[in-house]
C-alpha cells in the first residue's frame, strides 16, 4: 500500500527547496474525519500540522501531504447554500461573464464543482457545462440535479478528454479547490488542454493576505495544502504560457481572491486590479520571511487566548457549545486543546454530520433543532465566516442572553449589546 502521508521537500510551484519552517500546530486527526459513535477507533491516526514557506516562489504550504484519495474520493463538505453563498456564486457568474463573454452554449468546465450549485447558475443562462469532482458522493448528487459531473481527479487526461468530446471551454472554472491540489502542474495541463484560445481561467482560494492579517490559523489543516498569494498564482500561471488579467477579492470563506488569467498569446492587458494587488503583497512583506514568522507567533498566542477564556468559562459552570462544525472548527478546537469537558457539543446545519463525533476531539454534533433544546450559554463561533449571517439568525439567542464567542482576529464576546471586548 502507499504510504497515507507524503513529505513536501520540493515546491510544487517553482520545485525549489530553500524552507522558512514557520511554525508547527502539533499532530491532528483530518478535520472532516467525523467519527461514528457506534464505531469509535481505538487509535485515530493524526498527522502533523507543520507551515512552510518556499523562499523561492513564496508558497506557503503544509509539509505533510495527505494522499488524495484518502481526503476527497468521499467528502461530507458540500457547498452551503447559505444566503452568503448564494449569493456569492451568482456574483462569480457575472465576473466570470465579464472576463469570458459567456454565450449560449459555450462550455464551462468546473474542477472540484461539489454538488453542482454554482454550475447550475451557469447551465440556467444557457451554457453547456461538466463538472469534474473526484468525490462520488457529491458527484452523484450533482448528476442527479441534471449537472453533468465526472466523479474523477482533474488532470491532463480528463481536460484533454473533456475537449475532445465536449469541445473547447471558453470558461474554466475551480472554485476553494485549487489550495487542494498537490500536483498543480497536472492540473494546469488539463486547464490549457480544455480552455478555448480567448478563453478564461478563474481560480478562487482563500486569500494569503487575509490568512495572515485576520489570525485564520484554523484555516491551516490537511486538506488545505497551499494557501496562495497572488504572487505565487501568476508566477505559477506563467509556467504555464497563462497570464493574469484580472482579480477579485471576495469575503467567502474569511476573505479569498478569484484569479482569472488568459493564455499570454492571447496578449490581453492586464486590468490595473493585477498591480494593485502584486503591490499590496510587496508592501506587506511576503517577499520577506518575517510576515509568516509573526503570524506563526500570533497564532500560537490568539490559540492560548481562546483556550483560557472558554477554559475559564466552563469553570464557572457556563455552558458552551460550539456553533457550526466546520473543518476549520475541528481544527481550532483541536489546536486549543478544547474537548467535551469544555464543549457541551457542536450544532450544525449538515445533516451528513448529525450524530457523529468530530474528529480528535470527540465533541458530538447536534442538529440546530437539537441545539435549540438544550441552548448554552455561550456559542464559541466555529464558522466565524458566516458571523454577520449566524449573529442575524441568532438574534433571540443574544436576546434571551446569550453570548457568541468570537474567535478570531482576537476572541471577543459578543451579547445583545453592547459588544464587549475580552483579551
Ligand atoms: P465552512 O466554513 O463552509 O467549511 P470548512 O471550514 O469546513 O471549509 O463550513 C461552515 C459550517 O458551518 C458547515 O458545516 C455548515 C455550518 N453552518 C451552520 O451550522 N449554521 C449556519 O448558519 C451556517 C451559515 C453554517
Ligand atoms: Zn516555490
Amino acid at each position: 500500500m502507499q504510504d497515507i502521508v507524503r513529505r513536501l521537500d520540493t515546491c510544487r510551484v517553482c520545485g525549489g527547496d530553500d524552507w522558512l519552517e514557520v511554525t508547527s500546530f502539533g499532530s491532528v486527526p483530518l478535520a472532516n474525519g467525523f467519527l461514528d459513535p457506534a464505531d469509535v477507533p481505538a487509535h485515530e491516526p493524526a498527522y502533523p500540522v507543520d507551515v512552510i514557506v518556499c523562499r523561492g516562489c513564496r508558497l506557503m504550504a503544509i509539509r505533510h501531504v495527505i494522499r488524495p484519495d484518502v481526503l476527497f474520493r468521499h467528502y461530507v463538505y458540500v457547498t452551503s447554500e447559505s444566503d452568503q453563498m448564494i449569493g456569492h456564486m451568482r456574483r462569480i457568474v457575472g465576473w466570470c461573464d465579464r472576463r469570458a463573454g459567456l454565450a449560449p452554449g459555450d462550455l464551462v468546465v468546473e474542477l472540484g464543482s461539489n454538488v453542482g450549485l454554482q454550475l447550475a447558475l451557469f447551465q440556467e443562462r444557457g451554457q453547456r457545462v461538466v463538472g469534474v469532482d473526484p468525490a462520488e458522493n457529491l458527484a452523484e448528487i450533482a448528476n442527479a440535479r441534471g449537472v453533468r459531473t465526472l466523479p474523477e481527479f482533474f488532470g491532463g487526461d480528463q481536460g484533454r478528454r473533456v475537449a475532445a468530446e465536449l469541445g473547447q471551454a471558453k470558461l474554466v472554472l475551480g472554485r476553494q479547490c485549487f489550495a487542494h491540489i498537490d500536483d498543480v502542474h497536472n492540473v494546469l495541463d488539463g486547464a490549457t488542454a480544455v480552455l478555448a484560445p480567448d478563453g478564461v481561467l478563474a481560480i478562487e482560494v482563500p486569500y494569503l493576505v487575509d490568512l495572515l492579517q485576520e489570525n485564520q490559523f484554523d484555516t491551516i489543516y490537511h486538506e488545505h495544502l497551499s494557501y496562495y498569494s497572488v504572487h505565487t498564482l501568476g508566477r505559477l500561471f506563467e509556467s504555464h504560457g497563462l497570464r493574469l488579467v484580472d482579480v477579485e477579492r471576495a469575503a467567502v470563506h474569511g476573505g479569498s481572491v478569484v484569479v482569472f488569467a488568459a493564455r499570454a498569446e492571447a496578449g490581453r492587458e492586464p486590468a490595473p486590479a493585477v498591480a494593485q494587488l502584486h503591490s499590496l503583497e510587496r508592501q506587506l512583506g511576503l517577499l520577506d520571511d518575517e510576515v509568516y514568522l509573526d503570524f506563526g507567533a500570533r497564532a500560537h498566542d490568539v490559540i492560548a487566548q481562546v483556550r483560557d477564556l472558554v477554559r475559564g468559562l466552563a469553570a464557572d459552570g457556563k455552558v458552551v457549545a460550539g456553533y457550526g462544525a466546520p473543518s476549520k472548527g475541528t481544527t481550532l478546537l483541536q489546536f486549543c486543546g478544547l474537548g467535551p469537558a469544555e464543549l457541551r457539543f457542536c450544532s450544525d446545519t449538515t445533516s451528513l454530520k448529525h450524530g457523529k463525533l468530530l474528529p480528535g476531539t470527540r465533541i458530538p454534533v447536534r442538529s440546530p433543532e437539537q441545539a435549540r433544546a438544550e441552548e448554552p450559554d455561550y456559542y464559541l463561533l466555529l464558522a466565524w465566516n458566516y458571523a454577520a449571517e449566524i449573529l442575524s439568525k441568532e438574534e433571540d439567542f443574544l436576546r434571551r442572553g446569550g453570548r457568541f464567542i468570537i474567535p478570531i482576529p482576537q476572541p471577543r464576546v459578543v451579547a445583545a449589546r453592547p459588544a464587549a471586548a475580552v483579551a
